[in-house]
């Protein structure tokens, strides 16, 4: 079976919004076999930004697509990933934030570029 990357290598941040936030990704960049699960976590400093964006940018496309987000501990998930996909982590007080999107059975599909994004407010 062949092994797909799932690339997690870019933090982004939300323009105009979270200017000089220093947002870590890890692992930054992972090999995993079809079916496997894996979860990949976002931790930040900026204690009092307490939404976590995560988007999915697939091979040959420039778009960037919006899987769901944390709200301190609420999840809303973008229809189309709601099935495959969960966010998970507890964004509330003022401790260092640390979020993660799980992909629950890799599929050759789900091979791309996952970016976190975060921000203070909805
Ligand atoms: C984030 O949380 C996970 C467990 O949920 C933990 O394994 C990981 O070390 C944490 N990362 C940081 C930077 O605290």
């Amino acid at each position: 079976q062949e092994r797909m990357c799932l690339c997690s290598s870019f933090a982004f941040l939300v323009p105009g919004i979270s200017l000089g936030l220093e947002v870590r990704q890890s692992p930054s960049d992972l090999f995993t076999n079809p079916d496997g699960k894996v979860q990949v976590f976002c931790t930040h400093d900026k204690t009092d930004f307490r939404l976590m964006l995560w988007y999915q940018r697939s091979p040959g496309d420039t778009a960037l697509k919006l899987i769901g987000y944390l709200y301190h501990k609420a999840v809303s998930m973008e229809d189309q990933y709601k099935d495959g996909f969960d966010l998970t982590g507890d964004l509330g007080g003022d401790a260092t934030k640390n979020g993660s999107l799980l992909i629950k059975h890799v599929k050759p599909g789900q091979s791309a570029v996952y970016f976190c994004a975060a921000s203070r407010a909805q």
